[in-house]
């Protein structure tokens, strides 16, 4: 039996090319190369990611000893939503679809398995060690995180130790296993989509490509930056020496945390230039075959091309700045924030996600957006990019020295709206519509995908407005902690519907 097969589709509107892959089932080798992404996206997700991010909240509003750990818990969890329940997904629709809609095959496909071995490696161990040696440090001394004494540093015993220099030492192995995968799995990527016919003949991948250059080549970066950062961490434990104590001393009082500027660049690159770049491009292919929407429209692709590509540039030259000088210059800084939320705008024109429906022939202009669970997530999720672009764009302004409204934005604010919104509930709306397909089923329990919708609305309305309220003169002091922990369990039973959802859709195979 051939392992994939695909049913090759002129698209219905305006005589776009489409293509629809799609798989013989899920089992055995035909879940490659895209199930086993999926998985770890859903794993990521559940454990590090919503479930971690709601143990935060907690923490901070019971004022947990756990406190001490929280910056470091705090990057684990950024870190896990960014490159596996956003990257993995990514991924393992891109080895699927990228190359179909190109027109070529994914090259090399004996490298698949073993990349994504050492990328899902990498992850676990990347963050695991992150969380172990957090804790470890934390719950042996309450000062870390904050100054702290030689005297205090000692106080580290030779046990915990130990285990801490085995958690920072996976933390930055597990960096290091997870840029190379990743590097290896974007490099396959980029081999696959150089073969095919020419591109004047495959416009619709052709429109799209510059979205994809810089959303890959921001993966990449990110992934580097990333590993970099978390050696330089375990190298000051390793200079530090195998005395009693060597951890808490070598870290300075600090727990392994990756300088937090250079965390940063890592963090907005991945965001707005790999998530919201790929999101933004896949939009802009499936839409108007998904929710019946006109082609989107290629000038103002070009533009978001072009305006996330510069923003990427000023905000990569900011964030190396800060992190090399302690100072971030707010005029590429404000300037990075104006064009990646500029880019969000245009993006979101260019989709019509929030244009009139297209009546297809044989359903009678029937289809309504808000009775298809998936249609009314894609437009929730184009209200966040929306709201996340003009957050972006008060806080560039705030940051060229223009105060608009009562407070700046802050990042947390920029982070989740972006994040919890417009990437969750683009997976939770794209993933049921699109997955099934590729296993040969069909969706099953559209109940399953309502679920999962309205709880991730939740749960993002739930994490970012105490991050939004100061920009409307309003404290969140008092119910922020409350409501992000909320947020954190709706997320996490958002993707658990989710899951539920694609497990009856890979049974439910015609
Ligand atoms: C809805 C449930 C979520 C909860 C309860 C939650 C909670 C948190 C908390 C408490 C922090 C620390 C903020 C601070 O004090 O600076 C944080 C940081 C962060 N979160 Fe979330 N979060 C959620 C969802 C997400 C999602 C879906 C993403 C996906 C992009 C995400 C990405 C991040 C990032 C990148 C950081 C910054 C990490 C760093 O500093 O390296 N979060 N989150």
């Amino acid at each position: 039996m051939s392992l994939t097969t695909t049913r090759v589709g002129k698209g219905r509107a305006r005589g776009q090319d489409t293509e629809q892959p799609t798989s013989a089932n899920p089992q055995g080798r035909e879940r490659w190369p895209w199930l086993p992404f999926v998985d770890l996206s859903l794993a990521a997700a559940l454990v590090p990611g919503f479930f971690l991010g709601g143990l935060l909240a907690t923490a901070a509003r019971n004022g947990s000893p756990w406190l001490a750990a929280y910056p470091a818990l705090a990057q684990a969890h950024g870190h896990a939503q960014l490159a596996g329940w956003g990257g993995a997904m990514i991924l393992g629709v891109a080895l699927q679809f990228l190359p179909r809609l190109r027109g070529s095959q994914l090259a090399r496909p004996g490298w698949v398995r073993p990349l994504f071995g050492v990328f899902a490696g990498g992850l676990a161990l990347r963050v695991a060690g992150q969380v172990l040696a957090a804790l470890v440090l934390a719950t042996a001394d309450p000062a870390a995180g904050s100054a702290r004494t030689a005297a205090a540093a000692e106080t580290v015993g030779h046990g915990l130790s130990l285990v801490a220099v085995v958690g920072v030492a996976a933390f930055a192995l597990g960096a290091v296993l997870e840029a190379a995968a990743g590097t290896g799995l974007v490099l396959l990527l980029g081999l696959s989509l150089r073969s095919g016919p020419p591109l004047t003949t495959k416009k619709a991948f052709a429109q799209v490509a510059p979205l994809l250059a810089i959303a890959f080549a921001s993966f990449v970066t990110a992934l580097i930056a990333w590993a970099a950062g978390a050696v330089a961490t375990a190298l000051a434990v390793a200079t530090a020496g195998a005395a009693s104590g060597a951890v808490g001393a070598a870290t300075g009082g600090r727990l392994p945390v990756i300088p937090p500027a250079f965390d940063r660049l890592a963090v907005e690159i991945a965001l707005f230039g790999f998530i919201v770049g790929i999101s933004l491009a896949m939009s802009a292919r499936v839409f108007s075959l998904f929710f019946r929407v006109r082609p989107a429209n290629p000038q103002l692709v070009r533009w978001t091309g072009l305006l996330l590509g510069t923003g990427i540039l000023a905000g990569t030259v900011a964030g190396a700045v800060h992190a090399a000088t302690g100072v971030r210059p707010p005029v590429l800084a404000g300037a990075a924030d104006l064009l990646w939320g500029a880019a969000l705008w245009t993006g979101t024109a260019a989709v019509h996600v929030f244009s009139r429906r297209l009546a297809f022939p044989g359903d009678r202009g029937r289809y309504a957006w808000w009775r298809d669970p998936a249609g009314a997530g894609a437009v929730a999720a184009y209200g966040w990019a929306t709201l996340a672009g003009l957050i972006l764009v008060l806080r560039g302004l705030w940051e060229w020295g223009i105060p608009v409204g009562p407070a700046s934005a802050s990042v947390d604010a920029a982070i989740h709206a972006t994040g919890a919104g417009f990437m969750t509930l683009l997976i939770l709306a794209v993933a049921p519509t699109m997955l099934p397909g590729f296993g040969g089923g069909r969706l099953r329990g559209p109940a399953w995908v309502w679920a999962s919708v309205v709880l991730g609305c939740l749960a993002a309305t739930l994490r970012s407005a105490p991050a939004i309220a100061p920009m409307l003169g309003m404290s969140a002091a008092g119910w922020g902690a409350g409501a992000m922990a909320l947020g954190g369990v709706t997320g996490l039973l958002a993707v658990g519907a989710l899951t539920v959802a694609l497990r009856r859709s890979w049974r439910g195979r015609p």
